[in-house]
C-alpha cells in the first residue's frame, strides 16, 4: 500500500487549467509520426524533412531527408534574426567571477573553434573527441564548434575519475581529449591534470586541448595546447560553414550507467533529438523570449546537455550556469543566483530541493524570487513533501511545479505536467501525463497492462524523436537491454504507478542501478571498483533510502583468506572507489560479510541484502527473487541477520 496524493489536485492562480478527459483527448490525436513531421516544420533546416518516420525497428530514423546542423540552430540563426546581442549566457563562478556571452560572442567564439578544429586538429564529420570539462563558458562553445563541424562529442563528468575518463576514451575511440585547468568547488580548487595524464597514459589521445579557468595550474607538456594559443591567431570575424548533416548524423554520445558491465554509449541523432527539445522547451517549460532559464544541472550529464546547452540556446533563450553547490557559502546561493538574473524558469533535483529545504527558510525568504514563472524537478521521484516545499517557498504558490521524468537514452522529458500546451491540475509527487506525440504504460511483468493503483513497469510503447540511436558500438546490446523485455515497446527499466486518473508515478528503478543525488550509478560499477582492493574476494552493493540524496549506496563486502574486518579497511575499501570511480559513488557504509546471498544461478539477492541492512522483515518471499527457493531464500536472510547482530 503506497501513501502518494493519487487524489490531491493542485491548481494555480493565474494559470489556465484543462480537465484530464480534455488533455486525454487532444494527446489521443498527437500519437502519430506525422505529427511530429508537423512540429519538425518549426525548425531552420538546410533542407526541410518530408518523411517523418523510417528504419528497422527497434533501429529507428527520424525525419530521414532532412538536413540541418545543431550550431547554425543555436547560433548563426540568432544572429540573423535579431538576437544578435541577447544574452546566451550568464555565467557565474562559485569564486564571483561573472561572465556575460552575447549569442554574436558565442557565435565568434565557436566559429574560430570550428576553425581550429578543422585546420589545426584535421577533424572532419565523423570523428570522435571527447570532453572532461568542468561547468565554464567554453564548454557549450566545444559542443557547439565540433557540431559545426559534425564531429561526434562525448562529454565525461568532470567529477569522474581517470578510470571511467579512459573507459570512454577508449570505447568512444576519441582522437583528442578537451578539458580544463580545474574548477571550485566549496571555496577550493579542484584540479583536474592528475586525472587526465593518468587517463591518457591508458588511453592516448593526439593532443590535449587545456581551457585555463583556474590559471597557471596546468603543467604544460608536449601535446598540450592551451585554450588561448589554441585561437590566437584565427581572426575574430573568422566564418567556418556549418556542415548539413543528415537528420540522423551522431550529435553525441553520451555513457550512462546500465545492470551489467561497462557504461553505455548512449548514441543520439541530431534531427529527432533538435525536434524533442524544441517541442519540450515550448510544452513542458512554456518558454516564451525573455525567459531566463537556468536548469541546475551539470552539462556532463544529459540534463545539462539538453536543458542547459542545446534547448535554450535553440530557442534563442537566456540561459544561466552556475559553477557551485547549493549549499556554500551559504544555503541561500542558488536563491541569490535567481534574484541576481531574473530567472524566470527554474530546473533542478529533488535532491537540491530536499537539502536546502533543511535549512531556516530565511534563506530562501532573503531573496527576490518573483521573476519565477515555471518551475520543474528531475532526476528522481520528488516526495509530496518536497514539492509542497518547493511550490510555496519557492514558487510562492504562484508557478506550477512538475517532476519530469525522462532518461539519458529518451534525449528530452517524456512524461510531465505541460504549462505550454494543456496544464492539467498539479498532484504532488507526480509525473503527470506523457507529452503530446509520447505514450507511456505500465505493465506487469507477462506485459499486459497493469490497475490503476498496481505497481509495474514503465514502458514507451511508440518511437518518438530523440530516442537514442543505439548503444555506440554495440546493437545487440541497444536491442536486449530496451526492447526484448517487452518487444515492441521501450523499456525504461523504472517502477511505476498509474492512478486512475492516468497520471504517472514513476517509483524508482526496477534493476540493479541506483540513483544517488540524480546521478545514475549502475551497482555494478561500484562493485567492480571495490573488488579492486587487494584484500576484496567479493562486493554486492545495494541502494538504500536517504533523506537527502534519495539513495545512496552501501557495500556488503567479503574478504579474502587472511584478512580481518576492521575500520581501516572500511576507510580504504571507500577511498578505492572514490579513486577508481568517483566520489559520488562512494558508499555509505562498508558491511563485513562471510558469504552474499545468491540465487542458484549465483544472483545476488540485493533485496534481501537492503531488508537485513534496513533491520526491515523479510515480506513476501514469493515475489522476491525468482529463483530461489522460499526457503532458500528464508535461510539465506537468518543467516545474514545473525552475521549482522
Ligand atoms: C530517474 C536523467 C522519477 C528514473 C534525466 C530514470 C526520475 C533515471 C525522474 C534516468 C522523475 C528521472 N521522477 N524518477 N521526474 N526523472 N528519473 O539517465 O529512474 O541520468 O530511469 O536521466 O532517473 O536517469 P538519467
Amino acid at each position: 500500500m503506497t501513501a502518494l496524493p493519487f487524489k490531491e489536485y493542485v491548481k494555480v492562480e493565474g494559470w489556465e487549467f484543462v480537465e484530464p478527459e480534455e488533455y486525454l483527448k487532444a494527446h489521443s490525436e498527437t500519437l502519430t509520426p506525422e505529427f511530429w513531421l508537423e512540429v519538425a516544420q518549426d525548425l531552420d533546416w538546410f533542407v526541410k524533412p518530408t518523411r517523418a518516420l523510417e528504419g528497422d525497428p527497434p533501429f529507428y530514423k527520424w525525419f530521414t531527408d532532412g538536413k540541418l546542423n545543431m550550431s547554425y540552430l543555436t547560433l548563426d540563426r540568432h544572429v540573423k534574426k535579431g538576437r544578435k546581442n541577447k544574452v546566451a549566457l550568464y555565467w557565474l563562478g562559485e569564486d564571483g567571477t561573472e561572465r556575460v556571452l552575447t549569442y554574436y560572442e558565442y557565435y565568434r567564439l565557436v566559429n574560430r573553434l570550428a576553425y581550429a578544429f578543422q585546420n589545426k586538429w584535421g577533424l572532419k564529420k565523423g570523428d570522435r573527441v571527447a570532453i572532461y570539462m568542468p561547468m565554464i563558458p567554453e564548454l557549450p562553445a566545444v559542443m557547439l564548434a565540433l557540431a559545426r563541424l559534425g564531429v561526434i562529442f562525448s562529454v565525461v563528468f568532470s567529477g569522474f575519475s581517470a578510470n571511467a575518463l579512459a573507459d570512454r576514451i577508449k570505447d568512444s575511440g576519441a582522437r583528442y581529449l578537451i578539458t580544463a585547468d580545474g574548477y571550485y568547488r566549496r571555496g577550493k580548487k579542484i584540479l583536474l591534470e592528475e586525472n587526465v595524464r593518468k587517463a591518457t597514459e591508458m588511453a592516448p589521445v593526439e593532443s590535449i586541448l587545456v581551457f585555463e579557468r583556474l590559471k597557471g595550474v596546468w603543467n604544460f607538456r608536449e601535446g598540450d595546447v592551451s585554450g588561448e594559443d589554441f585561437i590566437r591567431d584565427v581572426p575574430l570575424n573568422t566564418y567556418v560553414e556549418p556542415i548539413p548533416v543528415e537528420s540522423e548524423h551522431t550529435l553525441f554520445i553520451l555513457y550512462t550507467s546500465g545492470t551489467t558491465g561497462k557504461p553505455k554509449g548512449i548514441v543520439h541523432d541530431t534531427g529527432g533529438y533538435a525536434v524533442l527539445l524544441h517541442a519540450t522547451l515550448n510544452w513542458v517549460f512554456d518558454a516564451r523570449e525573455d525567459d531566463v532559464f537556468w536548469c541546475a544541472a551539470d552539462v556532463g550529464w544529459i540534463t545539462g546537455h539538453s536543458y542547459i546547452v542545446f534547448g535554450p540556446f535553440m530557442e534563442g533563450l537566456t540561459s544561466v550556469m552556475y559553477e557551485g553547490v547549493p549549499n556554500w557559502p551559504d544555503p541561500g546561493i542558488w536563491w541569490s543566483v535567481v534574484e541576481r538574473y531574473g530567472v524566470t524558469i527554474f530546473y533542478t533535483s529533488p535532491t537540491a530541493i530536499r537539502l536546502l529545504m533543511r535549512y531556516p527558510d530565511e534563506y530562501v525568504e532573503k531573496y527576490d524570487l518573483s521573476t519565477l514563472r515555471v518551475l520543474h524537478s528531475v532526476g528522481e521521484p520528488i516526495n509530496p513533501e518536497a514539492w509542497w516545499w518547493y511550490f510555496e517557498k519557492v514558487g510562492k504558490r504562484r508557478c506550477p511545479v512538475g517532476s519530469t521524468w525522462w532518461m539519458t537514452e529518451t534525449g528530452g522529458v517524456m512524461i510531465s505536467h505541460t504549462p505550454g500546451w494543456k496544464l492539467v491540475p498539479l498532484k504532488p509527487g507526480t509525473n503527470g501525463y506523457p507529452i503530446p506525440g509520447v505514450k507511456a504504460a505500465v505493465v506487469k511483468p507477462d506485459g499486459s497492462e497493469a490497475s490503476p493503483g498496481e505497481r509495474g513497469y514503465l514502458v514507451l510503447t511508440r518511437p518518438w524523436p530523440g530516442m537514442l540511436m543505439t548503444v555506440w558500438g554495440d546493437d545487440e546490446r541497444y536491442i536486449k537491454t530496451y526492447w526484448e523485455k517487452f518487444p515492441g515497446r521501450f523499456y525504461t527499466g523504472d517502477y511505476a504507478i498509474m492512478d486512475e486518473d492516468g497520471y504517472i508515478w514513476v517509483l524508482g528503478r526496477a534493476d540493479e542501478v541506483m540513483n544517488v543525488a540524480g546521478h545514475r550509478l549502475g551497482t555494478y560499477e561500484i562493485e567492480s571498483a571495490i573488488v579492486e582492493h587487494e584484500a576484496v574476494s567479493e562486493a554486492a552493493v545495494v541502494g538504500v533510502p536517504d533523506e537527502v540524496k534519495g539513495e545512496v549506496p552501501v557495500a556488503f563486502v567479503v574478504l579474502k583468506e587472511g584478512y580481518e574486518p576492521s575500520e581501516g579497511l572500511k576507510k580504504e575499501i571507500k577511498d578505492t572507489v572514490r579513486e577508481i570511480l568517483s566520489p559520488i559513488a562512494v558508499p555509505k557504509e562498508v558491511v563485513f560479510v562471510s558469504k552474499l546471498p545468491k540465487t542458484r544461478s549465483g544472483k545476488i539477492m540485493r533485496r534481501l541484502l537492503r531488508a537485513v541492512f534496513l533491520g526491515k522483515p523479510l515480506g513476501d518471499v514469493t515475489t522476491l527473487e525468482d529463483e530461489a527457493s522460499v526457503e532458500e531464500v528464508k535461510k539465506a536472510y537468518e543467516h545474514l541477520k545473525g552475521e549482522l547482530g
